[in-house]
């Protein structure tokens, strides 16, 4: 079960992940987008929306500095166990907590206001669904397992497991004593990642990097404005 869960598992949902994203760019490129309802309501957007991006795109940093960085590179700055377990939870902590706020906001969002519950498809429910337990079981891990027990030391564990996966060589006996909230943490980020080809998180993936060297576009009122109407009865 161990190999299943640390070897199998992982390739089977990066597998999915890699060929969907693929097939659905071959096959659905008009449909690669990420869906925006702004024209459908902007009040609860304005504030959920950033609060969600800031929070995962500082929790990505987190996860790069914590996992891809080998504890010994720590060791060899004269960074202590404490020092970086209190800086991992404070930022972690705060940075996480922005995204689950985020989260829960659109998630109110779309519940709340019909036209965007309307507009809402099964994959947008799967998207929210898989990204808030993997958010919540991060959290539960940082804030109150951390916590509760002495903070759990991932460098030595997750940390070369992950290495790993991506060397393709992964090693099962690394994750058999992680902390069962960690472990369902990392089951549902890679069933997160498997789904995201089938859902609007296929945008991660667009950079549009064109919009800064796209000619500048004009945008004209339908109706003239104050200022136009008043030149234009004094014959300017
Ligand atoms: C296979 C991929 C992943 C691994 C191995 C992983 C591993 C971890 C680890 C080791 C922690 C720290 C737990 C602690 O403080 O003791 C953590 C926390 C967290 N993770 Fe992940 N994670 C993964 C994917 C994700 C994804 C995709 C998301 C977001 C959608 C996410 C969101 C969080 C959050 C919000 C926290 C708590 C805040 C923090 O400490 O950064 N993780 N994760």
């Amino acid at each position: 079960m161990n190999e299943f869960l640390w070897v199998v598992y992982p390739y089977l949902c990066l597998m999915v992940l890699v060929v969907g994203m693929l097939s659905r760019y071959n096959y659905d490129q008009i449909g690669w987008t990420s869906k925006s309802s702004e024209l459908l309501e902007k009040r609860l957007l304005r504030l959920g929306s950033p609060l969600f991006h800031w929070g995962i795109i500082f929790v990505f940093l987190g996860h790069v500095a914590g996992l891809l960085v080998p504890i010994e590179v720590y060791r060899s700055l004269g960074v202590t166990e404490h020092l970086y377990h209190m800086g991992a939870m404070a930022m972690g902590g705060l940075t996480g907590l922005m995204t689950l706020v985020g989260l829960l906001l659109l998630l109110w969002r779309r519940l709340s206001v019909r036209r965007v519950l309307r507009h809402t498809s099964g994959g947008d429910w799967l998207a929210l669904l898989f990204l808030i337990a993997t958010v919540t079981l991060g959290l539960l891990m940082t804030l109150v397992y951390n916590v509760s027990h002495l903070p759990y030391e991932y460098r030595t564990t997750v940390g070369p497991w992950i290495r790993g996966v991506i060397l393709l060589h992964p090693d099962a006996a690394l994750m058999a004593h992680v902390p069962l909230v960690l472990q369902l943490h990392i089951l549902t980020a890679l069933a997160l990642f498997a789904v995201s080809p089938f859902t609007r998180l296929v945008h991660i993936f667009s950079l549009p990097l064109a919009y800064l060297r796209r000619a500048p576009m004009q945008y004209r009122r339908r109706t003239p404005a104050p200022f136009e109407r008043a030149r234009r009865d004094e014959g300017i």
